[in-house]
């Protein structure tokens, strides 16, 4: 398991950073690559309840890498964390496959909540540069949070959000989900959809956008 996860964060390395050039100098060069094996050391203690070895553990990756992981985060194999410095993932948070997490993001809590009080992050969802994700939330997956937000409150699938306090600017469609305005590849499949659908995933998208437009007024 340890290795598969590995193996998957390192094609996930080659397939988002286009200046990875071979799994050698992934595993020697990328931090975010680092940070992810202490993780999952880290991880191993916690989970047979050596909780005070676990922080040690993440505290010190945090001292090599910049990036500060809680050993409680659950965190699928796949991901790929790029520059990474400024990193701060939190004990609730969980981050699925095929996610881009750029330098700066924090997955926090606001302080007010209890509890889970740091978001989920489901499949190939992009969160930029300086992103601050608040709270014990789901970011639907393939969204895109812009550099710089702060985002609040839950973000549908396939949504792009930007600014303080982050609002939705566009939602695409599925099997737009490699096309890449960060000029990475978020990922590579692309399988077209029936006209129908395209059209549900599309109703579903609006409903989920009219929801979170609701939540925020509240
Ligand atoms: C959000 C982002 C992913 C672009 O998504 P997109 O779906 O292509 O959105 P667009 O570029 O069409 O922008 C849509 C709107 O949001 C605005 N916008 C885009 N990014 C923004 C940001 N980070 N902050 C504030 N507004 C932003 C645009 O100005 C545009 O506004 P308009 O409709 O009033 O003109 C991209 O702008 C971004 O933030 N990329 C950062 C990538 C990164 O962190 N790179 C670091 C590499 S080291």
């Amino acid at each position: 398991m340890w290795f598969k996860n590995l193996a998957k964060d390192v094609k996930a390395a080659k397939q988002n950073d286009p200046a990875a050039r071979n799994t050698l100098e992934i595993l020697l060069t990328y931090s975010g690559v680092h940070a992810l094996i202490w993780y999952r050391i880290a991880r191993f203690f916690h989970k047979i309840k050596l909780k005070l070895i676990a922080r040690m553990i993440s505290q010190f990756a945090r001292f090599l890498t910049g990036i500060e992981i809680h050993p409680a985060a659950k965190i699928e194999g796949g991901i790929f964390i790029d520059h990474g410095m400024g990193v701060v993932i939190g004990e609730t948070a969980e981050v699925h496959k095929g996610t881009v997490i750029y330098q700066g993001v924090t997955l926090g809590g606001t302080g007010k909540e209890h509890g889970k009080r740091h978001p989920t992050i489901m499949e190939n969802v992009t969160l930029s540069a300086g992103a601050k994700v608040l709270g014990g939330f789901t970011v639907g997956k393939g969204a895109k949070i812009g550099a710089g937000a702060v985002v609040l409150h839950e973000v549908p699938p396939y949504a792009t959000v930007v600014g303080v306090p982050a609002r939705i600017v566009r939602i695409r469609t599925p099997e737009h989900e490699d096309e890449s305005t960060t000029g990475v590849i978020v990922t590579k499949e692309h399988k077209p959809l029936s006209k129908e659908e395209h059209e549900r995933r599309e109703e579903l998208a609006k409903a989920a956008a009219k929801q979170a437009e609701e939540n925020r007024k509240k």
